[in-house]
């Protein structure tokens, strides 16, 4: 039976993927602040789901990664889903650090000790929920953004971490556009091609079964990536 840990999977698509993978018999551990929501995917499979509440943006996400290791006798794969973007128009530096919290530290705590383990354990796969918003700036939310390019850039480099040091372990980027979840704050109608959520998720889990480099959800968001390359930022400064 295949293990994993998912973190944030309490809403979106962190609840999304946890269903996908147990409905492919995985066993698995998920994580977030909000106990009843985690509670509700455990009663779906009480005997694979292991709940634990935490969160993320404090410095003990180590911790957090063992109790679930231990748990569940060893995980081939590890999810980092927990996110969070503020608008923020009158760059307030408390908002920009909340995100950071998150987005950034958080994500790098996670990470390093995801890979020190695949590294002692000998292969394993960790899997990030990036954005499309690491390709581009954003004025009004600019640390959501930029700590998805952090997020996106993070992961490219153990790409060639792991290359180098020629060990089996695989780091999947995904990049949604839009998904139909809460982080929309009820703005879904306003937006290009707002996914449904199980399609979304369905897509993620397939390209985790491919391990996937760089996952684009929808595939069509490839084409706004092609775009945010070859356009003058005069033109793009108009949509971001
Ligand atoms: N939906 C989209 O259009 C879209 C597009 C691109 C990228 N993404 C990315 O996808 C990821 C998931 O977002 P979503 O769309 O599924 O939104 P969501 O439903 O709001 O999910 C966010 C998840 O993060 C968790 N989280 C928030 N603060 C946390 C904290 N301090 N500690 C631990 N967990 C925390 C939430 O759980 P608790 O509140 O229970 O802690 C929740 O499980 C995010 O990284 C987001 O940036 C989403």
């Amino acid at each position: 039976m295949k293990k994993a840990i998912i973190i944030g999977a309490s809403s979106g698509i962190g609840k999304g993927i946890s269903l996908e993978l147990l409905k492919k018999n995985y066993k698995i551990g998920i994580s977030a602040r909000r106990e009843e929501r985690l509670d509700e995917i455990k009663k779906i499979s009480p005997e694979n789901v292991l709940v634990k509440v935490f969160d993320s943006s404090t410095e003990k996400n180590d911790v957090l990664l063992d109790y679930f290791i231990n748990k569940l006798d060893g995980v081939d794969l590890i999810i980092y889903c927990s996110g969070i973007g503020i608008i923020n128009k009158e760059l307030d530096y408390n908002k920009e650090k909340k995100v950071n919290n998150l987005n950034v530290s958080g994500f790098t705590q996670v990470i390093t000790h995801a890979y020190n383990y695949f590294v002692k354990k000998g292969s394993g796969h960790i899997v990030n929920i990036s954005s499309i918003a690491s390709e581009i700036g954003n004025g009004i939310a600019p640390s959501y953004n930029a700590s998805k390019a952090f997020q996106a850039n993070y992961l490219q480099g153990l790409r060639f971490k792991s290359s180098k040091i020629k060990l089996p372990i695989f780091l999947t980027d995904v990049r949604p556009g839009f998904v139909d979840t809460d982080i929309l704050m009820g703005n879904k109608d306003k937006l290009l091609w707002v996914a449904p959520l199980d399609k979304a998720c369905k897509q993620i889990a397939d390209g985790i079964d491919r391990k996937s480099k760089v996952l684009y959800i929808t595939r069509r968001w490839k084409i706004i990536s092609l775009l945010i390359k070859i356009l003058p930022e005069k033109v793009l400064r108009l949509f971001f």
